[in-house]
């Protein structure tokens, strides 16, 4: 808008010269397309929210074309977009075909209602994700730069637009069956499904939010008398978060359509609940009163906006370290993607110049709309972003991932925290192998599961990394390797399994297998003559 309005303004002095103007009327029409995605995190997730509300998801019938399926459906409503895809979470896999912005016109309820259905309706018509098969990377597979593999990588494993909307639907579900208890509640999704850095595949983290109901915002007056709803009163607010997703959990359990494995983990630092939701494939978690992990999740979101760089640095050291099991979807006392993007950050912080601002520079942008205090917590910054000048950084991506890698072979963990706020290293506040400050909660270390085994594995795979990429032949494209098998280079030779697997303090065990996604991204970066022989058969 701002661009706009100087636009019209060097316009309106070029017609009226120097002469003084009193005052000038601009009519801008602003006319948001279905493609016109916003660009803050709020505004995005408001617009995909209002076309999740408008989208549904539809099992294919076994034996029915697509085509046929899709003329069918044109009966019950206007089709404007559709994408099928298959799904596989626990069970037989089925074909689903979701329809975003379809209002439908008439539905039945599958035959007649029986016994055996439970009497919930939702927008699922009848029940998963493993995304749709990609092959657009093989095109990229001709490469020639490190810097092409990292972005071929990060645009065939970043979540595609449809994948984007069909969490906002699962949200969307979960409202309807939330709304049983809570009928002005929403569903908001955080994490890797919103911030920029998800990949195909990542879990959905959901938190169910009641501020709309608990007017904890809300201004009494002053004086006088207020009129006010009365609600029991409990002296935790641990066990408020507790009590709902307890009963929230228990009617996902019984009635969510394709919801299966519901597990209440209660007892966690922070309650979740979780489960497989089957028609979408996404494994869920959904929390309760998680406003801080909003805030965390539109701060990644904000500095993955700040330079492409970010996120391309970010997307392939996450891929790197689950092709490394450095990560895992499991929990346990490895590293989590979230710790590792922070360190992507703070990596970013400390160049020179440093591609990305501090949190507390963030902070010091901030205006009185930005402020937030929650649990009495700063979690102020800056959130429009052209606010924020960059300094001039031109490093390649190449140099970037290699540095990478060095900063970290060589980082003195065993003394220093990680901080993002500062973005500077700060003395260890309390023992732990590896410390990395949580950037809102800053009494908290956001690694603290991680024992000293897998510091140690990711400091010894960063070494062999960096040693690698400074080889001249990882570099280049090479020939044909040993027999059969074409010889990686680049990106690829990072993804091949370690040669430092036994290191000290971790015992011997069978490497998890790689997920198949992460084989099909080592088939992608092979080198260019295969790449030219595999699509030309
Ligand atoms: N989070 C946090 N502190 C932690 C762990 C998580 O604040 N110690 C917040 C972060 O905002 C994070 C979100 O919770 O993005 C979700 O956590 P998680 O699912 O573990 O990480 P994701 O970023 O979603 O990555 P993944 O793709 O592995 O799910
Ligand atoms: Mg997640």
């Amino acid at each position: 808008l701002l661009k706009c309005l100087n636009t019209v303004e060097t316009v309106f002095r070029r017609s009226v010269g120097t002469e003084p103007i009193e005052s000038v009327i601009v009519v801008v029409f602003l006319s948001p397309g279905e493609n016109d995605a916003p660009k803050s995190l709020y505004d995005l997730m408001a617009h995909r929210q209002e076309q999740a509300e408008r989208s549904v998801l539809i099992s294919c019938p076994s034996r029915t074309s697509e085509k046929k399926f899709l003329k069918f459906l044109s009966k019950h409503g206007d089709i404007k977009k559709h994408f099928f895809y298959e799904s596989y979470v626990s069970g037989p896999a089925g074909l689903y075909v979701f329809l975003p912005c379809f209002i439908v016109s008439a539905v039945g309820i599958m035959s007649s209602l029986c016994s055996t259905q439970l009497p919930f309706r939702s927008s699922a018509m009848t029940p998963q994700s493993s995304p749709a098969n990609r092959t657009d990377w093989i095109s990229s597979s001709c490469s020639f730069q490190i810097d092409e593999q990292i972005s071929s990588l990060t645009e065939a494993y970043q979540l595609t637009e449809e994948n984007s909307r069909l969490r906002f639907l699962v949200c969307s579900l979960l409202k309807d069956i939330a709304a049983a208890y809570f009928p002005e509640c929403t569903i908001r999704p955080f994490g890797s499904s919103v911030n920029g850095f998800g990949k195909l595949g990542c879990d959905l983290d959901m938190f169910l939010d009641l501020d709309s109901i608990s007017g904890w915002n809300l201004k009494r007056p002053k004086s006088g008398l207020s009129l006010e709803y009365q609600m029991k009163r409990t002296n935790s607010e641990r066990h408020v978060t507790q009590s709902i997703l307890s009963v929230i959990g228990e009617c996902v359990d019984h009635f969510g359509p394709g919801c299966v494995g519901v597990q209440k983990i209660l007892n966690a630092r922070c309650p979740l609940v979780r489960f497989a939701h089957q028609p979408s494939g996404f494994q869920c978690d959904l929390t309760a009163n998680n406003r801080v992990a909003m805030k965390s999740t539109e701060l990644l979101y904000l500095y993955g906006e700040l330079d492409p760089r970010v996120r391309s640095l970010v997307f392939t050291i996450r891929c790197w370290a689950r092709a490394h099991s450095i990560t895992s979807s499991i929990p346990g006392a490895w590293i989590s993607n979230f710790s590792l993007t922070v360190m992507v950050l703070f990596f970013l912080q400390r160049r020179t110049p440093p591609i990305i601002p501090t949190l507390n520079q963030l902070r010091d942008l901030a205006g009185p709309e930005d402020e937030s205090v929650i649990e009495g917590n700063d979690c102020t910054f800056v959130t429009d972003f052209s606010k924020i000048e960059l300094q001039r950084n031109t490093d390649t991506l190449d140099q970037l991932l290699s540095d990478f890698f060095e900063f970290y072979a060589t980082f003195p963990f065993s003394r220093m925290s990680i901080n993002i706020r500062k973005g500077k290293e700060q003395n260890k506040p309390e023992v732990a192998p590896l410390h990395i400050q949580n950037p809102f909660e800053t009494s908290l270390n956001v690694s603290k599961n991680v024992n000293t085994s897998q510091l140690d594995r990711f400091v010894a795979l960063c070494q062999e990394s960096a040693w690698l990429l400074q080889q001249s032949e990882t570099r280049t494209p090479r020939g044909v390797g040993v027999g059969d098998t074409p010889a990686a280079w680049g990106l690829a030779t990072l993804l091949l399994p370690s040669q430092v697997a036994g290191i000290k303090g971790r015992k011997k065990r069978k490497r998890e297998p790689a997920s198949e996604r992460i084989k099909s991204l080592l088939e992608s970066l092979k080198n260019k003559n295969e790449g030219k022989k595999s699509s030309d058969s």
